[in-house]
């Protein structure tokens, strides 16, 4: 087990065994060596996300916002009409990557702290005819979960219906997303949130209906362009470190299982927000639009998030400060990936001590582990 040093929305804490799996010594990722880590990856995402047969992956050196801009290359051709759903500042990136590589974007903005509507989206899809719905599943600059699946249920299965690409940078595995039929059409990770490891690895899984959309010519992308990654090719230098990682992490994943993970999650959510209501940082996001993987905690009166951040730091605890229009707000507690609920014990501990009521943080938190109910 870690120490409670990083509560950060990404990077995560790394589990040992993973690290211990990033020293295996390099080979060539031609070779025997390589080959079979590379096909359990592939295997085991297929089995994480229950991703049909006629679906595909692709597991590319990138940061998340790399695998972004891969989705609308390779998915839209310029000039295609798309709509992002933007509720926060990871929104409004998905929105800027689609301009910049010549799509029309439309954009529906919700307040930040808001959800989007599912009804608001299909209002905007019954007026205009789009080619794709840009979503961000979990708006880590929020801390809010938007609610993907219903709206892919809510779009039906129409072969017209727009592919529906989602942003679950840090979301899923925390937070479960299936590939299953009639779903979502395109989900994008990326290793260092939910996956457990360092950052450097963008993950990215497509239908079989996604995969068929896609244009046919290549101008515009090169070392983005995801087709050989989906025929399991290797293009480029892969960050073989990263694969053996991220193959100890998917065992890792599939041992805890969806239920006892999302359990897990929604503990750390609660054990945050009613530490966060009780000790006098009070959470910025209504309950039921709130993550289970980052909490946006509100400041007591003169508190700036810069000097909070920074008398944590100097007791050894690292946490996110706010984004855009909430940069001077609020603080982020990130508990995505790996972190147990003695970690984050230990990190609220810390924030206790600079909080207006300790003790009463302190009880609320250990309240809320208490009543926990296992899975
Ligand atoms: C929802 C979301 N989208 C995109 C990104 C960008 O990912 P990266 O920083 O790996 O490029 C992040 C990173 O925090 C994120 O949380």
């Amino acid at each position: 087990m870690f120490p409670p040093d990083i509560l950060l929305p990404g990077p995560t804490p790394v589990p040992y065994t993973i690290e211990q799996a990033m020293l295996t010594p390099m080979s060539d990722h031609r070779g025997g060596a390589f080959q079979p880590i590379h096909d359990a990856v592939y295997e085991k995402l297929r089995t994480l996300f229950q991703l049909p047969a006629d679906g595909a992956a692709a597991v590319v050196p990138s940061s998340g916002t790399g695998m972004l801009e891969a989705a609308v290359q390779n998915f839209f051709g310029p000039g295609d009409r798309v709509l992002a759903v933007v509720t926060g500042g990871f929104g409004e990136r998905f929105a800027e990557a689609a301009s910049a590589m010549g799509l029309a974007v439309d954009r529906l903005s919700t307040d930040w702290g808001q959800a989007f509507a599912v009804e608001a989206v299909l209002e905007r899809c019954r007026t205009t005819s789009y080619r794709g719905i840009l979503v961000t599943h979990n708006e880590t600059s929020t801390g809010v979960t938007n609610p993907v699946e219903a709206l892919a249920d809510a779009l039906g299965t129409e072969e017209t219906r727009p592919l529906l690409i989602v942003d679950s940078i840090s979301g899923v595995p925390s937070i479960p997303l299936s590939m299953a039929p009639g779903n979502i059409d395109v989900l994008i990770a990326a290793s260092q949130k939910g996956f457990m490891c360092p950052p450097g690895l963008g993950i990215l899984l497509a239908n079989g209906r996604a995969l068929a959309a896609r244009p046919h010519q290549r101008q515009g992308r090169f070392y983005f362009d995801l087709a050989p990654y989906f025929e399991r090719q290797l293009p480029y230098t892969p960050a073989v470190s990263l694969w053996y990682g991220l193959n100890q992490a998917l065992d890792l994943l599939l041992a805890e299982g969806e239920q006892a993970r999302l359990a897990r999650h929604r503990l750390l959510a609660a054990m945050t927000r009613r530490f966060g209501e009780a000790a006098g940082f009070p959470p910025l996001v209504e309950e039921r639009f709130a993550s289970c993987t980052v909490t946006a905690l509100g400041l007591p009166e003169g508190m700036t998030p810069q000097a909070l951040r920074s008398a944590l730091a100097a007791r050894g605890l690292q946490i996110a400060g706010g984004m855009g229009p909430w940069a001077q707000r609020c603080i982020r507690i990130g508990h995505v990936g790996a972190v147990t609920p003695q970690a984050l014990f230990g990190g609220l501990g810390i924030l206790a001590q600079l909080a207006p009521h300790p003790e009463a943080g302190l009880l609320a938190a250990w309240e809320a582990w208490r009543q926990h109910e296992r899975p």
